[in-house]
């Protein structure tokens, strides 16, 4: 009856992940969709502690275990996720990343000593044949192969999280190897060929080879990757994770396990994918381009292209936005930066006392993480309806009478369209030059992440607000309400 039991409750905790991942699609639901998701979750994890049974009706024990590992990770993860900056995200999705690698190489490690265990009792029944000289228990070939794949993924996951983190929190440096791409292909071969020859002998040495070789691979794989390239590569090994925790749910026959690995393994494929896209770059480019990457990006001065630069200031800029019909604004990167994002609803809402429509252009690889300007928008309550996409915001740049540009560089640098030389060449650029006027906030001529200069700050219509985001804008503010 339990067992019946425990089966409805995944289903339902199944369905609560689908309907999560659904709501999470749009900024007015996402909330929502994080919530009902982890009622699923709660419910599938006390539904396994408390109705569960084996064959032989045993139910689980190690109770206080489970519960103080709970404890010490509910209380963890709740006062980190409380405390992180909105710039410090992607570093927290990839240690949170590591941890799934983590268990789900944990769980494989568990798995095959009790395989060990069952088979030295004689609990599986023996069915042995010769596959390359050493004799095989052929019911156990499924069950090790899918412990080798979990664990296999898992520990590159683990891995490769881990220095993922150390990057983005500038513990860790981008290093490369001489050679690298060679080793690491080699390495993985031998990985994948070890982990044949563990399945087929069952042989514990070469498991745990496999297992050292593999946390290896995860380091060297990550390595030599751009530090801003992170984002990417967080989602392809939150993917990993997915497909490895999807492993357990086959090792247990857990469908909840299965149905959450294969979500989180697919939407980390698909929101890699959306990224490169976004970016114009495949992913090999992403894995072995060492492309961007902060420092490389600062220091390029823009001293190839013709033309002059136009300055501004915040009283001449306040003129023409109050006097303005509709007036765009583009956030980017630097706008997380300076965390101008309050002073920016200010600005709009000014704005729309002087009678001035203001929307928002969201370009999808702004900043440096999925949905980034959406998340710092909606941190200072600027209205979901405000924030349009590229592709719906794009025609409507030739009807805008001032695009204020903040803190945003390569998704308004024309050269995506005009320069196939340029790396960016392809990649989809909100179209501000069609805009009767574009003022530029930023704090010098530097590059942003691409390292390239920009043609649309030496343009006619360009002027240039130089300055921190938030002192600017602030200024900016006060100009308007001194005019009014
Ligand atoms: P960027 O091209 O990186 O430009 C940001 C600009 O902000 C810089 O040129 C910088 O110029 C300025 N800035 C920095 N701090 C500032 C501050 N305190 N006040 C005012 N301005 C400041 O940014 P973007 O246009 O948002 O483009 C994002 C880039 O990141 C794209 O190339 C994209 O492919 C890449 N990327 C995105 C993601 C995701 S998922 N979003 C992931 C990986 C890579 P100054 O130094 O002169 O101020």
């Amino acid at each position: 009856m339990m067992k019946y039991i425990l089966e409805i409750i995944y289903l339902v905790a199944s369905v609560t992940f689908i309907l999560g991942l659904k709501f999470l699609g749009n900024p007015a639901t996402a909330r929502k969709g994080n919530l009902i998701a982890a009622f699923g979750m709660t419910i599938a994890i006390l539904g396994t502690i408390f109705l569960y049974t084996d064959s032989e009706g045993n139910h689980l024990h190690n109770l206080p275990f489970i519960f103080g590992g709970l404890l010490i990770g509910t209380i963890v993860g709740w006062i980190v996720a409380k405390k992180v900056q909105m710039t410090a995200m992607p570093e927290m999705v990839s240690l949170f990343n590591g941890m799934g690698g983590a268990c789900a190489m944990l769980i494989s490690i568990i798995e095959f000593q009790h395989l060990q265990i069952e088979l030295a009792q004689d609990i599986i029944p023996e069915d042995v044949s010769y596959i390359i000289g050493e004799p095989v228990v052929r019911p156990i070939i499924g069950e090790l192969s899918t412990i080798l794949i979990g664990m296999i993924i898992g520990s590159i996951s683990f891995a490769g999280s881990m220095v993922a983190w150390g990057k983005l929190s500038g513990k860790v440096k981008d290093r490369s190897l001489g050679a690298q791409q060679f080793i690491n292909i080699g390495l993985l071969l031998v990985i994948i060929v070890a982990a044949v020859f563990a399945v087929l002998q069952n042989n514990a040495n070469l498991f745990y080879a496999v297992l050292a070789l593999s946390l290896v691979y995860g380091v060297l794989f990550v390595m030599p990757i751009g530090g801003a390239d992170m984002p990417v590569v967080i989602s392809l090994l939150n993917s990993f994770t997915g497909v490895a925790a999807a492993c357990g749910g086959f090792l247990y026959d857990n469908k909840v396990m299965l149905v959450g690995g294969i979500l989180v393994g697919s939407a980390g494929t698909l929101l890699t994918i959306v990224m490169c896209n976004a970016m114009n770059r495949s992913l090999l480019n992403v894995l072995i381009g060492n492309f961007g990457g902060g420092n490389k990006a600062e220091g390029v001065s823009s001293s190839s292209i013709q033309g002059t630069i136009k300055e501004v200031n915040a009283s001449d800029s306040a003129i023409l936005m109050k006097y303005a019909k509709k007036v765009i604004i583009v956030p980017g990167y630097g706008l997380a930066v300076a965390q101008a994002q309050h002073v920016v609803h200010e600005l709009e809402e000014v704005l729309e006392k002087e009678g001035v429509e203001v929307k928002y252009a969201i370009h999808p690889v702004a900043g440096r993480m999925p949905g980034h300007m959406n998340v710092l928008l909606a941190e200072s309550n600027v209205a979901y309806d405000k924030l349009v996409e590229m592709e719906e915001i794009n025609p409507e740049f030739n009807t805008t009478d001032v695009v204020l540009v903040v803190g945003a560089n390569d998704v308004v640098n024309p050269a995506a369209k005009t320069d196939p030389s340029s790396p960016i060449y392809g990649m989809p650029i909100l179209d501000v030059e069609n805009a009767a006027h574009v003022i530029v906030n930023k704090r010098s001529m530097k590059a942003g992440y691409a390292g390239i200069e920009n043609e649309l700050f030496f343009k006619p219509k360009t002027s240039m607000l130089f300055g921190d985001a938030k002192k600017a804008l602030t200024e900016l503010v006060n100009e308007i309400k001194s005019l009014s």
